[in-house]
């Protein structure tokens, strides 16, 4: 009893620290760090760029040392996620999940804030959806064994598309498609056990191209003023919050209310074959808006007052993407110059 007081109010402390900073630092707006191009800059470049233009957190997909090496004591706040091929893995061997911490997380955690681990990216629905959730609970698992080494509480999530809802529209009727519920279930459980949030990756331009018709180009490019959607007593002047309230009504349909989503990608591309909607006038127009958006403390209809922490979809141009408008969602090309101008210093 004696010995145990003292480790219960650390974690505790820790507990109550993660849950003081996420709420206070939650506008901050970051950056993902794509790596899928054979002419980006070394690590150490980026970081130095990101620092110069004041970025502070970001997104990496998976642990790559020579990125963690660059970002230790650079005050840059990472969700560090897994590789999608290891999670079978994580979630059928707890041993492989224990030394995923201890080779990834544990040499850092005293350099590097890590806001969050992500359980593989865009996985659910298909054939890995089914080892996300052990998986967490696997990291979970191996993050409090380790809990002595590591300087501080890490929590645990995964990261998805909002191709996981059956119904979007109006935002209130949200739900998970029938597909994926039992194991949005048992993730939104998990969620809300621990105080972890959601990754979601929201991406307006999507949405709007495969409907142009209906959607108008201000509301998802955040440039019109007017309400286009109303929904019972909330209204919504921009596509992005709208999604992202479709998320939060799925959640408090399997028992997530109280889960908070991260945005951990949202972009729109610069260029494209057509001659589109893709273009360097609609890529700035957006992600300076959404920054702008999310870096104020307005938050979405459904949740106000909690800004959206966000994760602009990407840094680089990169070049081994499949051809056209994945290839040039980037705000920097390769060499370090920007695409357009864009303003992170909120
Ligand atoms: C919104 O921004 C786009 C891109 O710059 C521009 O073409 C469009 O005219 C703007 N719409 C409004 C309503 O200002
Ligand atoms: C903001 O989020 C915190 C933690 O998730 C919650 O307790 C609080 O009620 C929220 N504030 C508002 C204004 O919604
Ligand atoms: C950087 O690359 C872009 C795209 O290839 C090019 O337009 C630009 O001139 C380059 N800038 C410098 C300084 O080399």
């Amino acid at each position: 009893m004696e010995m145990g007081r003292p480790l219960c109010c650390l974690t505790a402390f820790y507990f109550l620290l993660t849950l003081f900073s996420f709420d206070t630092e939650a506008g901050i707006v970051g950056v993902n760090y794509g790596m899928v191009g054979n002419n980006l800059p070394p690590p150490s470049q980026v970081v130095a760029l990101l620092k110069s233009r004041s970025i502070t957190r970001l997104h990496l997909f998976f642990p790559n040392h020579d990125a963690l090496q660059a970002l230790q004591n650079s005050g840059i706040e990472v969700i560090l996620g897994t590789l999608n091929q290891d999670l079978q893995s994580l979630g059928s061997d707890p041993s492989f999940a224990k030394s995923w911490v201890n080779t990834n997380l544990v040499p850092y955690s005293k350099t590097i804030r890590f806001r969050c681990i992500s359980a593989g990216n865009e996985v659910i629905p298909g054939d890995l959806a089914a080892y996300v959730f052990p998986a967490m609970e696997n990291l979970k698992a191996a993050l409090n064994a380790a809990e002595q080494q590591l300087a501080y509480n890490i929590p645990v999530s995964t990261s998805m598309s909002t191709s996981i809802l059956g119904l979007s529209y109006p935002p209130s009727r949200g739900e998970f498609s029938g597909d994926v519920i039992s194991v949005m279930r048992s993730i939104a459980g998990f969620l809300a056990a621990n105080g972890s949030p959601l990754l979601v990756n929201v991406y307006p331009y999507f949405a709007y191209v495969s409907n142009q018709k209906q959607i108008p180009l201000s509301y998802a490019l955040f440039n019109g003023t007017n309400v286009v959607v109303k929904d019972g007593e909330l209204e919504y002047r921009n596509l992005f919050d709208a999604m992202t309230d479709a998320v939060y009504s799925a959640l408090e349909k399997v028992g997530g209310a109280s889960v908070r989503i991260v945005v951990s990608e949202s972009g729109w591309p610069s260029k494209d074959e057509n001659g589109g909607a893709a273009s360097i006038a609609n890529a700035r127009m957006y992600n300076n808006n959404l920054i702008a958006h999310v870096s104020g403390a307005s938050g979405t209809p459904r949740r106000p007052g909690n800004s959206t922490e966000s994760y602009v979809f990407a840094i680089f141009n990169e070049n081994l993407k499949p051809p056209g408008t994945e290839q040039n969602f980037g705000l920097f090309y390769p060499n370090m110059t920007e695409v357009y101008p864009i303003d992170f210093a909120y």
